[in-house]
């Protein structure tokens, strides 16, 4: 049976990743840790290719959904571009393969060294996401003496039917600038001695599963770009469609995969523009989940089985994983495929809550899940690979988890080793 991708499935009564039985990774380090399928990044890589080669298309990887150096590596070897919001993303993406990049920076606050830090280093294109941030990025460019390359981010006020807090193209969401006022940025930035307008985005919110909220952004970018040019002259070399194309997280789920939606998207855009006789504009896409999401896992220990016989009849299985380690579900409500790593015949069926040992009731995992549960069994967490490790925290001074990859060649590798104590509080001063 496989398991939300090809690359994780049951071979008797253990799970495997690509040849590899997970049992046996475990074996070698610790719980818990992230595993992931490199062969399933680089299946997803090659669809984006299937879908862009011979197209000015450019997919930027989401550095924030999955920023470790090895991941980052895979995506630059396929020429992809990067989707940075930080400093510190831009740096990991600098470091982790030699070669130019095309990086995009997003973000409603990017500070004036942030700025600086990007221009000095070259990058595609800034997002800009108000009119104030125009002023800085003029000053900044201009104290460097160069002419700082901008996109700016409309929101086009499109439902992305996903959860409020991932939801980032609606009036009432802090990101972008309004089509009202986004002409006058336009005009701005045309303005700017330091500034040249290259292009428009937007990105409309993550975990989406429905093709139709992206079409109609799509369609609302291209009707703004004609009036841009209508009304200020202006004409555009790229558009910037950003991200948020969901995955499954169960089996259950159906879903577009990343082939099919680059061809859909793009192809609006393009016949858009030969219907006009233009020629098409360099597209970009920012994307994240849907390259790394279903690559990993996480596993985790049963530490103790605890049932009430009172009359809620809990039964919670504490795990050595907690909330610091996957905060989605607490945060988002977000639903996480849990499976043992070696099917139990020896117990029966019950519903259970899996909680971790942080002192909060929100520190839970799973909820009435029907598992064969026993103290001390490996279970493991599916869909860790976008937005698991990269929002981790120390909190109740847990050590952050190793991250262990599978390669294509049946090696496995550990990518980033756990935390030790020294480096928890290495910074501090006493
Ligand atoms: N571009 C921009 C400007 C973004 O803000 C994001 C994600 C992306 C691209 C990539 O979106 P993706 O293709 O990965 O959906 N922590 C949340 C997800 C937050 C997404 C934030 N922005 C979660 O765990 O579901």
């Amino acid at each position: 049976m496989e398991l939300l991708s090809k690359n994780f499935y049951y071979k008797k009564n253990d799970l495997f990743c690509d040849g590899i039985k997970i049992a046996d990774i475990v074996k070698e380090y610790h719980t818990p840790t992230f595993i992931y399928s490199e062969s399933h990044i680089k299946n997803n890589l090659q669809q984006i290719k299937k879908a862009t080669t011979g197209k000015e298309i450019t997919v930027c990887y989401a550095v924030k959904a999955n920023p470790s150096l090895n991941i980052l590596k895979l995506a630059g070897m396929d020429r992809l571009g990067f989707d940075v919001v930080s400093e510190g993303e831009m740096r990991r993406v600098l470091i982790s393969s030699p070669g130019p990049k095309q990086i995009v920076f997003s973000g409603v606050g990017k500070t004036n060294e942030e700025i600086e830090f990007a221009l000095k280093n070259n990058i595609f294109s800034i997002n800009v996401e108000s009119l104030s941030e125009l002023t800085h990025i003029n000053s900044v460019a201009e104290g460097l003496n160069l002419k700082a390359p901008v996109s700016i981010r409309i929101n086009p006020d499109v439902d992305p039917v996903t959860h409020p807090y991932i939801s980032t193209g609606l009036r009432e969401n802090k990101f972008g600038i309004s089509t009202e006022d986004g002409i006058e940025a336009y005009k701005k930035a045309k303005a700017l001695p330091f500034v040249e307008v290259k292009g428009i985005d937007c990105h409309i919110g993550s975990q989406i599963m429905s093709i139709e909220p992206f079409k109609q952004a799509t369609e609302r970018v291209l009707g703004f770009v004609d009036r841009i040019l209508r009304e200020t002259g202006i004409v555009l070399t790229h558009i910037n469609l950003g991200g948020g194309l969901g995955i499954p997280y169960s089996n259950e789920e159906s879903h577009t995969d990343l082939e099919e939606f680059l061809k859909l998207i793009s192809n609006i855009v393009i016949d858009w523009y030969e219907k006009r006789r233009l020629k098409p504009p360099h597209l970009l896409f920012e994307l994240g989940r849907s390259i790394v999401g279903n690559s990993g896992i996480l596993v985790t220990r049963v530490l103790y089985l605890k049932s009430s016989t009172d009359r809620v009849g809990k039964n919670f299985a504490v795990v050595d994983a907690a909330m610091n380690d996957l905060i989605r579900p607490t945060l988002y409500d977000a639903y996480h495929e849990v499976a043992p790593i070696s099917l139990n015949a020896e117990t029966s069926t019950k519903v259970w809550d899996i909680v971790g040992p942080i002192c909060e009731s929100g520190d839970w995992l799973a909820k009435a899940r029907r598992l064969k549960l026993l103290e001390g069994d490996l279970i493991c967490f599916f869909s860790a690979g976008a937005y698991c490790s990269s929002m981790a925290s120390n909190y109740n001074s847990r050590r952050k988890l190793s991250e262990i990859i599978v390669n294509c060649n049946g090696s496995v590798k550990e990518i980033v080793r756990r935390e030790n104590y020294e480096e928890m509080w290495a910074r501090e001063i006493t």
